[in-house]
């Protein structure tokens, strides 16, 4: 069970409404590290291969995730997507380019799918050497679960522009693969579309149980 073209979940970017107590948050209690500034965003490492796992961005008074970015599995992938985002009831918001302004670099396009959620997809983003997991630290993201009030068109669209398959499907969630995690993207079945939770692979259970707690 896997997609041809993407290969996992590269990084997720938030809105928050205040930065300074968002990196705190993730920095102290979650561990992460600062991998890069910019004007009115932040960018967070784990200890795996990705540049960064999280990009924070000052928004409003309402938190709210502004894209999912996956990493497809070699650069024709992504101009393989850009043909197929429409057909599939999607709207195209930036064809694929040069992600200069990115610090993890590399190319991408980007795209909603029918109820507004925002998707990006690259290739060839700066992978770095892994470093040695610590303890209590994130090394990867693993998932995000979108909340969804049309389970089944959502799926649909997964499938048809990201060629994610349906690995289980419970009364409450669709889970979607791509690649070796059981799950990389699932749905929550809801009466909303905004972002249910996103969660990182940790180096051991002893980090999983301590991160619950924390
Ligand atoms: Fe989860």
């Amino acid at each position: 069970m896997s997609s041809p073209w993407i290969e996992g979940l590269r990084s997720v970017a938030l809105y928050v409404p205040d930065l300074v107590k968002a990196e705190d948050f993730y920095t102290r209690t979650w561990r992460l590290d600062v991998a890069h500034r910019g004007e009115n965003v932040l960018y967070l490492r784990g200890t795996g291969q990705d540049e960064y796992l999280l990009a924070l961005h000052q928004g409003g008074e309402v938190p709210q995730v502004r894209q999912v970015t996956l990493r497809a599995r070699h650069r024709e992938a992504l101009h393989v997507i850009q043909e197929r985002v429409a057909a599939a009831g999607g709207t195209l918001i930036t064809a694929v380019h040069e992600l200069t302004r990115d610090p993890a670099g590399g190319a991408g396009l980007k795209f909603k799918d029918p109820d507004g959620r925002v998707f990006q997809v690259v290739h060839g983003d700066v992978r770095r050497s892994a470093a040695p997991p610590v303890k209590d630290k994130p090394i990867r993201l693993t998932h995000a679960v979108l909340n969804t009030h049309a389970v089944d068109e959502t799926q649909v669209f997964l499938q048809e522009t990201l060629g994610f398959r349906l690995a289980d499907r419970t009364g409450i969630m669709a889970f979607m693969n791509c690649d070796r995690d059981h799950h990389t993207l699932a749905l929550g079945i809801s009466d909303n579309d905004a972002l249910n939770h996103i969660a990182f692979l940790m180096p051991d259970a002893d980090s999983v149980m301590r991160g619950a707690d924390a």
